[in-house]
């Protein structure tokens, strides 16, 4: 699928956090579809280090990139060492993925660290490259600000959120004072779909959904479930997002979601359709305070801005990821 006429073909492209959900569907979509590209994932992929929260510390793994045939570095993108094994390589595009993807991550030294810090030391490598930089920002910036959410309205509730909204102002100074580059951030809603299943629980609710009722049992949601709207976005127009913003009309921050929020209980229910079952919903409450209750987002500056508008529905992306639903059912998340 080519989203615009870039042709990536013969272009060197790093992908940071490139064994994960997002960055390995990125590397696949560009040796799938631009063979002659030289692709380097960087990516220090799974210790046994756990959070406080009793998640992995990071959650990159090797079966996300079974059939891959670039070159990976594993390095961790705190450690100047570790960078400078790119000195090598002459990008052209970079896309910047690696992070802390997990919301719930309190140690706040070691998320704005990796996902502040680094930053700085990834703008100077594009710089030096004169690559395109796109980076990962996200919805979470937004905190519980009311829907649509629009870029320039943010108030972060969580460590993770203010390190990307922190992240989108240093690329905004940058850009302000290396006007030839490209520099894109994308603030992406809450994205599902193959290779996200070893992010284990901050997986999608659409996988951890689908192996509820797989295994033949209700699926659990918070109650006032049918109220609780977000904007879900299949990874593959995250995909077509990354392309078009290496082609920005001008720099910026954009976000990436359908624009049309859907409920969790809309997923129970769309999964029990496609896997033909009949279970009633087991309802409990919801633990978490400052839990988002509606998220949207506004496409229309990502629209004019990339060309970006999303071309799978709800319905449409959860039929297309069951076999991997289905596959995946039982494995072990190790
Ligand atoms: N998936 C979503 O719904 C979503 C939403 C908003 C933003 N994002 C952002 O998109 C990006 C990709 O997210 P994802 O869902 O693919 O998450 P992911 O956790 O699957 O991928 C992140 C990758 O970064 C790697 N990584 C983590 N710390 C690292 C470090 N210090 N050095 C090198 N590599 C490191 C991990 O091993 C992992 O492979 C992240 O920046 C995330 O914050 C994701």
């Amino acid at each position: 699928m080519n989203y615009n006429n870039t042709d990536f073909n013969n272009k060197t492209i790093l992908i940071t956090g490139g064994a994960g959900f997002i960055g390995s569907n990125l590397a696949f979509y560009f040796q799938e579809n631009f063979p002659a590209s030289n692709i380097i994932i960087f990516d220090c992929f799974r210790s046994e280090s756990i959070f406080s929260n009793g998640n992995l510390q990071s959650f990159g793994h090797y079966k996300n990139l079974i059939g891959f045939k670039g070159k990976i570095i594993c390095g961790n993108i705190n450690n100047l060492n570790n960078l400078s094994l790119l000195s090598e390589y002459k990008f052209d595009y970079i896309f910047h993925q690696a992070a802390i993807s997990d919301t719930r991550v309190y140690d706040q030294t070691i998320v704005m660290e990796t996902n502040i810090n680094s930053f700085y030391n990834l703008l100077n490598i594009a710089k030096k490259n004169n690559a395109a930089m796109i980076y990962a920002s996200s919805g979470a910036t937004y905190g519980s600000m009311p829907s649509p959410q629009t870029e320039g309205h943010e108030s972060p509730e969580n460590p993770y959120g203010f390190s990307k909204l922190m992240m989108d102002q240093i690329a905004s100074q940058y850009s302000f004072k290396n006007p030839e580059m490209v520099i894109v951030g994308l603030r992406y809603f809450n994205v599902y779909g193959p290779r996200e299943f070893f992010k284990g629980n901050t997986s999608s609710m659409v996988i951890q959904l689908g192996h509820q009722i797989l295994a033949g049992k209700e699926p659990r949601l918070f109650k006032g479930s049918d109220k609780i709207l977000r904007d879900f976005i299949y990874i593959d127009d995250v995909i077509q997002a990354n392309i078009k913003a290496c082609t920005p009309k001008k720099n910026g921050v954009y976000n990436v979601g359908t624009g049309v929020p859907r409920s969790f209980q809309d997923i129970a229910d769309i999964l029990q359709q496609e896997l033909g079952t009949n279970f009633e919903t087991q309802y409990f409450s919801n633990p978490y305070d400052g839990y988002q209750m509606h998220t949207q987002a506004d496409i229309s500056s990502s629209t004019k801005n990339l060309g970006f508008q999303s071309q799978i529905s709800l319905e449409k992306g959860i039929s297309a990821y069951i076999p991997e639903i289905k596959c995946l059912n039982g494995t072990k998340n190790k």
